[in-house]
């Protein structure tokens, strides 16, 4: 039964009628520009087809009360008075209400059921995906103007300041303004997006590698204040405004991590930028050789991968059909992509499996993934 239908039926069971709405918002695989968005950088993502689904009515009385069916647990909120009891899945949905709110808009309440398919904890952002599926289903019932953009940003502060994880604006900005058979270019600093196709006759799969590490948070804060004491060495806003070349004329100045940890960020946005361009031009072979330079930087300089993803990565790389391959999302473990031709998707998914199984023991997950449309009010 697909996903929509189960929160149908869960909604009819729980509030005695059918919902009035279905609101739904995507999971994300970055193809290319890692750690670039908190300096302001380019990224180059892809809504997947795996997302938050929630069934709604609207209310009169201001509360908000949800099921999830993941987690089997419900929430009665009152949105006069909301209080971080997290952590949870249920934060997500307060923080956008708090998010919200604060920014001036009148929100009403809803009774829901939600469920998702995007896999939690794997870097494929599933709570970005509840986050802009929240955000939708509020615009919805309390009349709100939908702006991807402007809804991005008050998602990504619910994660900032309501969950309290400091990330950047990628996964918000993609849940929300994705569009079938494409993947967005956005820039990160002024948030204007352009579309860009992918290129025909690929298959775009993605690998977890089935290992989590548990201090995501502060290694991936520890990277952006490297990257910012780096911006006040160059005297910039952001490593954005470093451009390769100026980069390379004082890098001996630099010490040797902070060299490293710019020289990441400034080929990565370099590299962002013209594969966009490669991707217009329908050019698979020089897409997969950028993803594969953003992994090996990623690994060497930027040191945000595990050997778990090292591994899966050199595997993929060896198979007949495979462009390239690299980390996606923070990295520390969770997931890689690999640009693979669609008729080896197949023989690719059970050839990676079985030799990344044997060379690790783990058994990996492999989803070939269809570019999907940001977070939408379903007919
Ligand atoms: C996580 C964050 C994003 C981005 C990536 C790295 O997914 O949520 O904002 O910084 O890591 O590119």
């Amino acid at each position: 039964m697909s996903l929509q239908q189960r929160v149908i039926d869960a909604f009819q069971r729980k509030f005695g009628a059918p919902p009035a709405i279905v609101v739904r918002a995507p999971g994300r695989v970055n193809l290319i520009g890692e750690h670039t968005d908190y300096n302001d950088g380019f990224v180059l993502p892809m809504a997947i087809d795996r997302a938050a689904w929630i069934a709604l009515r609207p209310r009169t009385d201001r509360r908000l009360v949800v099921q999830s069916l993941d987690f089997d647990q419900s929430v009665d909120v009152d949105l006069n008075q909301m209080t971080n009891t997290g952590p949870g899945w249920a934060e997500y949905l307060k923080g956008v209400a708090w998010a919200l709110t604060d920014s001036g808009r009148q929100l009403e309440g809803w009774d829901g059921v939600t469920a998702g398919d995007v896999p939690i904890g794997a870097g494929l952002s599933s709570s970005a995906a509840l986050e802009l599926a929240t955000a939708r289903a509020f615009a919805t019932v309390s009349q709100l103007d939908w702006n991807p953009a402007q809804m991005a940003l008050l998602s990504q502060r619910a994660e900032n300041k309501w969950v309290g994880v400091n990330c950047g604006i990628m996964d918000q900005m993609i849940s929300a303004a994705g569009a079938a058979g494409h993947a967005l270019l956005i820039d990160c600093r002024s948030l204007e997006n352009q579309l860009v196709p992918l290129p025909p006759g690929n298959a775009v799969i993605v690998l977890d590698t089935a290992t989590r590490r548990g201090l995501v948070d502060s290694a991936y804060n520890e990277r952006r204040a490297q990257c910012e004491a780096a911006a006040r060495f160059f005297n910039v806003k952001a490593l954005r405004d470093v451009s390769v070349a100026q980069f390379e004329a004082r890098a001996a100045e630099l010490d040797e991590v902070t060299r490293r940890r710019a020289r990441h960020v400034v080929t990565e946005n370099d590299r962002t930028l013209k594969a966009a361009e490669v991707m217009r031009a329908g050019d698979a072979a020089a897409l997969g050789l950028l993803m594969n330079a953003s992994h090996d930087s990623l690994r060497d300089d930027f040191e945000v991968t595990n050997s778990a993803l090292n591994v899966i990565v050199e595997i993929a790389r060896q198979q007949p059909g495979c462009w390239g391959a690299r980390m996606t999302g923070a990295g520390f473990g969770g997931c890689a992509v690999a640009l693979v031709k669609a008729e080896a998707a197949t023989a690719f998914d059970q050839a990676v499996t079985a030799a990344y199984t044997q060379a690790t023991g783990l058994t990996p997950n492999v989803y070939i993934c269809h570019a999907s449309d940001g977070a939408s009010v379903v007919p």
